[in-house]
């Protein structure tokens, strides 16, 4: 609310030129070349907001922070302050920002091909595929570019399983999914969804979606009795839910019923795949092999939206020529920027070293006052902290506080926060997060914070006002 309130103030500032140009039909050479000429100079933030609130939809409500620069687990804005980046874009810059490898496979399949769409062949695609049914043990790859065309691709895959192997009459098939969940923003995404925010005002609705509580096996069991389900779609850990984690042997279980009652297992693993949680895939914390796997965010490394579905012929090959598809997806280039974000995961044993720093963050948040955090979970490093709201704070004005210490994190759903830092962060920079030696210059005016979080969070009390 303050940061909206904050950039009403912004607009008023600096929208008054802008403006003008909204109302004229025709824009003149004068006025076009006062914008270049106002583009050519370096904005301030206050611009930056005041310029995308201007001219942009109001489908977001960012921290403000205007950046212009990122390098591994730093970012820049645009007066030159560093920070350390607690969100990776929501789970896409694992490898961390502009990772080099990843942008050199770019700029070089940049320079030589960079679409062909799917009418012709061409030669990344297959050595793409190759690789990445390779190293997740599935016969076939479906490449799509964004998360929620991998969800919409999955389940278009468990229908279509549905009708020509499980022999559901047709237009009859179910797919559950899990109170909480979030993959996306499409009519089937919001349809399944039970955040007011995400479907409210945009009905009606797909049919054949059921919801059962997430982290409830008997329901589920229950719902799988009818013979008509094709799927269960699940995240291994909810996400934008605010970081919910099941109960150990919830994913064995989820695939024992889905076996025992004939239902495709799909792993939503847009989020908390590909490292993310300290293993390849999440469910790989538990051995377990869902029939489904939907991949997004940092299979391409952050740099070019790239997704992907993974599953066997049985099911991959239900789906004839012609009857899905799209025309950016399985592109050279996104191709070979998967394969080098893959290789780098690989590589750099970004698992295991998300494990290792995901033990470390959540040692340390569970030293925070109790009264202040009352809840620290996660795995590897997707974590959440859940902040108690008082008149004072709540996890908005946590964030801001934390921004204005050189640490971007946002909130999600109220008073949780989201701590996940790109997968490259190294042993001597965990502490930094907690202490003095932090690199991260502290903006002109305040003093050096001694525990960064801790004392946003402890000492915040005291100095809202
Ligand atoms: C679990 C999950 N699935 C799907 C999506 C949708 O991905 P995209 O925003 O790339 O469509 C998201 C995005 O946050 C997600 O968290």
């Amino acid at each position: 609310m303050q940061g909206m309130l904050t950039r009403l103030t912004h607009l008023g500032n600096v929208a008054p030129s802008l403006s003008r140009a909204v109302h004229s039909g025709t824009r003149t050479a004068s006025y076009v070349a006062s914008q270049a000429k106002r583009a050519a100079r370096q904005l301030t933030s206050e611009e930056v907001y005041a310029r995308e609130d201007r001219y942009g939809a109001h489908n977001y409500h960012p921290l403000p922070v205007a950046l212009e620069r990122g390098e591994g687990i730093y970012m820049w804005d645009v007066e030159g302050r560093r920070y350390y980046d607690f969100l990776s874009a929501y789970s896409a810059v694992n490898q961390g920002h502009c990772h080099p490898k990843i942008i050199a496979a770019l700029n070089a399949q940049a320079s030589k091909l960079t679409l062909t769409s799917r009418a012709f062949y061409n030669d990344m695609l297959g050595a793409y595929e190759e690789y990445i049914t390779n190293l997740f043990g599935y016969d076939k790859v479906l490449p799509m570019n964004t998360g929620v065309e991998g969800g919409e691709t999955a389940c278009k895959l468990a229908r279509k399983w549905a009708y020509t192997v499980k022999g559901v009459p047709k237009y009859q098939a179910k797919i559950i999914f899990a109170e909480g969940n979030f993959w996306g923003r499409t009519m089937a995404a919001i349809s399944s969804s039970t955040d007011p925010s995400s479907y409210d005002g945009f009905g009606p609705f797909m049919p054949g979606f059921e919801l059962v509580p997430y982290n409830d096996l008997s329901a589920l069991e229950k719902a799988l009795q009818d013979p008509n389900v094709a799927a269960f779609m699940v995240e291994p850990i909810q996400g934008e839910a605010g970081v919910m984690v099941p109960d150990p042997g919830y994913l064995t279980k989820v695939r024992e019923l889905c076996t025992k009652h004939n239902v495709l297992f799909i792993a939503d693993e847009v989020q908390t795949g590909l490292a993310r949680t300290g293993r390849r895939l999440a469910v790989d914390h538990e051995a377990v092999r869902p029939d489904l796997v939907v991949l997004g965010k940092a299979l391409s490394g952050g740099v070019y939206p790239v997704s992907a579905v993974l599953c066997d012929d049985e099911v991959m090959l239900t789906i004839k020529p012609g009857e899905h598809g799209s025309t950016f997806g399985g592109n050279p280039l996104a191709c070979s920027v998967a394969m080098a974000a893959l290789q780098v995961l690989e590589e750099e044993k970004l698992a295991e070293n998300a494990e290792k720093m995901g033990q470390i963050l959540r040692s340390e948040l569970n030293k925070l006052p109790k009264e202040i955090v009352t809840t620290v979970r996660g795995k590897g490093l997707l974590n959440a902290i859940v902040i108690k709201e008082t008149k004072d704070y709540d996890a908005w004005r946590v964030c801001l506080r934390l921004r204005d210490n050189g640490l971007l994190a946002k909130p999600t759903h109220g008073d949780i926060i989201r701590l996940a830092p790109p997968l490259v962060i190294n042993e001597d920079e965990v502490p930094a997060w907690f202490s003095l030696a932090s690199p991260v210059e502290t903006h002109a005016g305040r003093r050096p914070i001694p525990r960064l979080l801790t004392a946003v969070l402890m000492n915040g009390a005291q100095q809202w006002r």
